[in-house]
């Protein structure tokens, strides 16, 4: 599974109710990542997205301990366990987990790799910032490659991706 984030350099996530992907330009790249793959998320996540409504072109698992839910073109899954069991049926590095701050938090060391998209600014920071884990205060993480920056409506973007050096097969992220 691979994580993928857009942030600020200071690893905010969401800032004032905002998620730090509305004002990344890039949806592009996001999309081409995912599309045909399968996308993680938590339930709260589910109402960011465009229409509420699940991701079109790929398969949506949503993590919810509410067994009864039911979301048309979703699957639901209800602990980590049955997400690792229902995950068994997929490559590894088809399986994006891209949200939400809980999520993130919960799950980043069952991914193998994460794709940092980095908003070049440090935002002031309050009590509705949310953050992605600092993976680079922790051991078992290790920056990879970088993009060159890109520039777009008015920000300075660039991709950073980090390796989880517990997946050893995944080194060349
Ligand atoms: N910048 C980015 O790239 C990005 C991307 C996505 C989201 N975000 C931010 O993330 C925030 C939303 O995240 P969030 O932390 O509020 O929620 P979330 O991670 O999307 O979902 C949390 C929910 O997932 C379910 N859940 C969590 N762990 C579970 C487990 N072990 N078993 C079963 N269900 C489990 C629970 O749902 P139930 O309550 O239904 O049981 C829980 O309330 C927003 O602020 C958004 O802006 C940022």
């Amino acid at each position: 599974m691979i994580a993928l984030a857009v942030m600020f350099s200071n690893w905010v996530i969401c800032h004032n109710n905002q998620p730090a992907f509305k004002i990344e330009p890039d949806h592009d790249h996001f999309r081409r990542l995912i599309e045909n793959k399968v996308v993680v998320y938590g339930h709260h996540t589910l109402d960011i997205l465009p229409n509420h409504k699940p991701l079109k072109n790929c398969k949506n698992i949503i993590l919810t301990h509410r067994r009864d839910l039911d979301i048309p073109d979703a699957t639901i899954v209800t602990s980590v366990n049955e997400l690792q069991f229902v995950l068994r049926n997929f490559e590894p590095d088809d399986v994006f987990l891209i949200g939400g701050t809980e999520l993130f938090h919960e799950l980043i060391d069952l991914c193998s790799r994460a794709i940092l998209t980095i908003i070049q600014e440090d935002i002031e920071t309050n009590s509705t910032s949310e953050f992605f884990p600092r993976l680079d205060q922790r051991p078992n993480w290790l920056p990879g490659r970088s993009s060159s920056t890109h520039f777009r409506d008015g920000h300075q973007f660039h991709q950073q991706r980090f390796i989880n050096t517990n997946f050893r097969k995944h080194t060349s992220a």
